[in-house]
């Protein structure tokens, strides 16, 4: 039986010089192809690499005859034999720079249509146009590269639960809406007219039934569903490492994740990370940092400016901290090759001004003194604010006046974070830090209650049990959250197994009785069956995969993500359908 087309019996990364001599086929695209008369230089490119084809000019009249008729991306199949290079044609930077192979048979297996964009190592074109050819964007190197490692991450941290007593269970994917803090997505039903599915933002509260049927270490790679605006580090469909336990303690969670990450980094970076990472309380890395999720691959740490704003003549300040609010301060350090110019000092300002501050002050330090901006409030006191920060000639300090403590933070914390990129201060390398203690409860302003900081379902700390209703604002939650270089990895929380304690909470959370008993009647339900105590944490596979590709956004990472305005470019989704599927769905498009 005659042959389909010419098989590959190696691939374009394989070739060595010691295959020197050998016959070989390879099957691959045409990456790049230069002519020199009669002599063809083709690299020829698969994922595994890429080999230089060879049509020399003592080649048949047919076989110069297709190499000339060659596209870029054409895929083919070439039948020659393995040779070494001249020395001075050696390419070192090539993993098969050591030899080329001499063409005795080229077939074109099919033909590339006019590129909207060159297929480079990492594709230059604008995001739209990458995405609506995403099938071609994945074939740069990059692409292929990052694909294959979230596929190598994903393995690792599936090795690691394979070795223990975990168990890999699956959880539906077409649930009852239970809203937990974004937007449902909703699948109508067909069979009950009315009636909704809604895709699980997370497995959250089926992982939490699965501790009271016994399963009391599960793991499950989780696709999750969000309606909300996609970001850098968002989109609407994502993926977590999603882990609960049954009797354990926070700091089992937190030992079980760190001996993860460093297996995992182990494995896919050769990188050693601390055996325990950090831990910094909500508040002090708000306080420090400026930011629950803080990059502590620099310092730049944020401080109280209270001791000698006060006496300041400043009245911003001074009207700020007889309120009760927060005046805190930065040092920016002298940088060589950089000028912290008014219009810069205004950037910073507008980075400030984005989380709420009013404004950003500042002055400088020169000549052992303090200079421009507010210091004139500060007459008599130079020596004593250049004492109490620090600063030395060259620096500036900046401070940050507002009447809530948690918004001079963040505002400060933004200019910290711009500083910190654009002063080169981030060093490379992977920080990871805990982030506990943090308060259970978040007042929503616009709705004008209380609600779950992270979910409903989490542990409040056992020395807020009595002061829940009378004060919320200040109860702890037994929640935590891993932060690495400044993203937020995961979360997780021991849980509330009490189904009184957790109608307390629903009911601080302004979710009546009736209301609860109908969306979560079914763990209120469970929770009547002898629950175990019981915790857990979900990573973001995404953010981890993007972290370690050393790329801003998880689109990098995800082989066909959505854009940034929430759609689809390549297959046009989401589009509109036929009036038979909605009728048939009892489905009618408002206008
Ligand atoms: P949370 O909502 O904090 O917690 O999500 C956990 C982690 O999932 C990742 N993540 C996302 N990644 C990409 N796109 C998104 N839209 C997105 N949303 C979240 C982040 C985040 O840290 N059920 C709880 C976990 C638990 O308590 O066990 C949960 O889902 O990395």
């Amino acid at each position: 039986m005659e042959e389909a087309f010419m098989q590959r019996t190696a691939t374009c990364g394989s070739l060595r010089a010691a295959d020197e001599g050998k016959t070989v086929v390879l099957n691959g695209w045409v990456h790049r192809d230069r002519n020199h008369g009669a002599l063809h230089f083709i690299n020829l490119r698969d994922r595994y690499g890429m080999t230089q084809v060879v049509v020399d000019d003592d080649a048949s009249e047919a076989l110069q005859k297709v190499a000339g008729e060659l596209k870029l991306e054409y895929c083919i199949a070439v039948k020659g034999i393995v040779r070494r290079r001249p020395d001075d044609m050696v390419n070192p930077d090539m993993a098969t720079g050591e030899i080329e192979v001499k063409a005795e048979r080229i077939d074109v297996l099919s033909k590339c249509d006019v590129l909207p964009f060159m297929i480079e190592e990492e594709n230059n074109a604008r995001e739209d146009l990458r995405l609506r050819y995403r099938y071609l964007d994945l074939r740069s190197g990059g692409m292929q590269k990052r694909i294959a490692l979230r596929h190598e991450i994903i393995k690792a941290i599936r090795e690691y639960f394979y070795k223990t007593d975990f168990l890999e269970i699956e959880t539906p994917t077409l649930i009852r809406s239970t809203p937990e803090g974004a937007r449902d997505f909703l699948v109508p039903s067909r069979i009950y007219p009315g009636k909704f599915f809604a895709l699980p933002q997370s497995p959250q509260l089926y992982k939490q039934l699965l501790m009271v049927s016994g399963f009391d270490k599960y793991f499950q790679i989780a696709r999750c569903y969000r309606d909300e605006d996609p970001r850098g580090d968002r989109q609407l469909e994502f993926t977590q490492l999603d882990v609960e336990m049954s009797y354990v303690r926070r700091d089992d969670v937190l030992e079980l994740m760190e001996d993860l990450f460093n297996d995992v980094f182990r494995k896919v970076l050769n990188v050693t990370l601390p055996a325990h990472f950090r831990r910094l309380s909500y508040h002090d890395a708000m306080n420090t940092y400026g930011s629950d999720k803080p990059d502590l691959r620099f310092g730049l740490e944020m401080h109280d400016a209270s001791s000698f704003a006060a006496r300041s003549t400043f009245n911003a300040f001074t009207e700020t901290l007889a309120a009760g609010g927060a005046v805190k301060y930065i040092v920016a350090p002298k940088t060589e090759g950089h000028d912290y110019t008014r219009k810069y000092l205004g950037e910073l300002e507008s980075a400030a001004k984005i989380y709420g501050a009013h404004g950003m002050a500042w002055m400088k330090v020169e000549n052992g003194t303090i200079s421009g901006g507010v210091s004139k409030f500060f007459a008599g006191m130079e020596k004593e604010v250049i004492e109490a920060t620090g600063a030395k000639d060259g620096d500036v300090i900046l401070l940050v006046a507002h009447s809530d403590w948690k918004k001079c933070c963040t505002s400060l914390g933004a200019v910290r974070s711009r500083l910190g990129a654009d002063l080169g201060l981030i060093k490379d390398g992977y920080e990871f830090c805990w982030i506990i203690d943090f308060p259970l409860f978040e007042y929503n302003e616009d709705e004008g209650h209380w609600e779950a900081a992270h979910h409903m379902f989490s542990m409040p700390q056992v020395e807020y049990l009595d002061t829940l209703e009378s004060d919320p604002g200040s109860v702890k939650g037994d929640l935590y959250d891993l932060v690495l270089n400044g993203y937020e990895l995961a979360s997780g929380s021991i849980r509330i197994h009490d189904v009184e304690l957790q109608k307390r909470i629903f009911r601080i959370c302004n979710i009546p009785d009736e209301v609860s008993k109908e969306r979560f009647g079914f763990l209120l339900d469970a929770f009547r069956f002898s629950p175990p105590p019981h915790g857990g944490i979900a990573p973001g596979i995404d953010r981890l995969c993007m972290i370690i590709a050393n790329k801003e956004s998880i689109k990098e990472v995800i082989a066909f993500p959505k854009n940034t305005a929430a759609l689809s470019p390549m297959d046009d989704s989401p589009s509109p359908v036929e009036q038979k599927q909605l009728d048939e769905l009892h489905l009618a498009i408002k206008e």
